[in-house]
């Protein structure tokens, strides 16, 4: 077994997390993202190409003594933004200020985030796609010149004052970079796409947080977790905490691969990882619409789900997997989804794409 973790995120973390026999429900993790995310790159799993790059770009900055050009990361939930972001900050040893799209409602709160900022501080802006729009023409003048522009008074007699802002480093994260105007894409000097970690790695992945949270895993444990990770790290975690709280109650000293099967099932997680949400939409598509086409609103309508959701959690995986084809008529289940499910094609899947 191959443990690479960091000391940092393991003091202490064993008899701690094994007195929180968590309740919640599958999906639904409170906040428990902190206790097993890496604090350096070093502990960050997989990904390699980015992470060199990522190295680099910090080295660089380093060697030059200027806080470094500003970052988008991209990709899907869960894949490790907000920790790469808390990773930059660290390995820079600067603070970092966390904000959100949503959190900011007026340009004016923007600007006051923007103006109490340290010279080299990192500031995060999580799912940035959601920033106001007057927020995020203030964000690009600021990125670009450090710089912004202080509205005083109201009305014809408003007057703007400049004020000089200090280097900063702005991290933004978005799990739909399509959303984002490219004037404000084109003022990040680095784009981080993340992208579905592959089994191998989230093997690693759960041999890192089983260490961390004190669950002995068997040979061939944390591989079938990892397939049932649907390629993303904070599922992988909680499929994890899952199979702890049925060793803890089953008084195992070691887990082994036929306990992680019967723990997952029980929790609806079928072989290839797909839940609940998952098979409610490939059902749906199927049944109730012959295999599709069927546009995103009444699928997400059917499934009763936020369309936000069923795009972003729910399809990447689908697609990535050749569940599911999103084409500009809607969504299609291949002949792959139809056989998952159990059942024959209807239709030739190949000519409605
Ligand atoms: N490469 C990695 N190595 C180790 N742990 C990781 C890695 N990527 C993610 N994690 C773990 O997965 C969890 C989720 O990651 P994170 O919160 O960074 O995702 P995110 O991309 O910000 O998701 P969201 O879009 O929902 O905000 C974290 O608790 C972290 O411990
Ligand atoms: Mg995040």
């Amino acid at each position: 077994m191959t443990m690479e973790y960091d000391a940092q995120t393991n003091t202490g973390a064993n008899e701690e997390s094994l007195r929180m026999v968590s309740a919640a429900p599958i999906g639904n993790e409170p906040v428990s993202d902190e206790e097993l995310r890496p604090h350096a790159l070093d502990g960050f799993i997989g990904q390699p190409l980015l992470k060199a790059q990522l190295q680099l770009f910090l080295d660089a900055a380093r060697k030059r003594e200027v806080p470094p050009d500003h970052i988008l990361l991209a990709g899907p939930p869960g894949l490790g933004k907000t920790t790469l972001a808390m990773i930059v900050a660290n390995e820079l040893g600067v603070p970092i200020r966390v904000t959100s799209g949503p959190a900011i409602q007026h340009a004016g709160d923007l600007a006051s985030i923007l103006s109490s900022l340290d010279t080299g501080e990192v500031l995060f802006i999580d799912e940035i796609h959601r920033l106001p729009r007057a927020a995020e023409e203030l964000l690009y003048i600021a990125m670009e010149d450090f710089r912004v522009d202080v509205m005083v008074g109201k009305g014809p007699g408003a007057t703007s004052i400049p004020l000089t802002l200090p280097r900063f480093t702005a991290i933004g994260a978005t799990t739909r970079e399509g959303m984002l105007p490219s004037p404000l894409r084109a003022r990040f000097g680095f784009t981080a796409h993340l992208d579905f970690y592959p089994h191998g790695e989230l093997e690693k992945l759960i041999e890192r947080s089983s260490a961390v949270l004190g669950v002995r895993l068997g040979e061939g444990a944390a591989y079938e977790m990892a397939v049932r990770s649907r390629g993303t790290p904070r599922i992988a975690n909680r499929l994890l905490r899952r199979v702890r709280d049925w060793a803890i109650v089953h008084d195992l000293d070691e887990v082994g691969p036929d306990d992680v099967r019967e723990a997952l099932e029980l929790y609806q997680i079928d072989a290839e990882g797909l839940d609940r949400l998952d098979i409610a939409v490939l059902d749906a598509i199927v049944r109730q619409f012959n295999g599709g086409p069927v546009g995103l609103n009444t699928l997400s309508a059917m499934v009763g789900e936020e369309s936000e959701t069923v795009e972003t959690v729910c399809e990447p995986y689908l697609v990535r997997e050749g569940f599911l084809l999103r084409t500009p008529k809607g969504r299609i289940a291949t002949g792959k989804a139809w056989a998952h499910l159990g059942l024959e094609p209807q239709s030739d899947v190949s000519k409605l794409a």
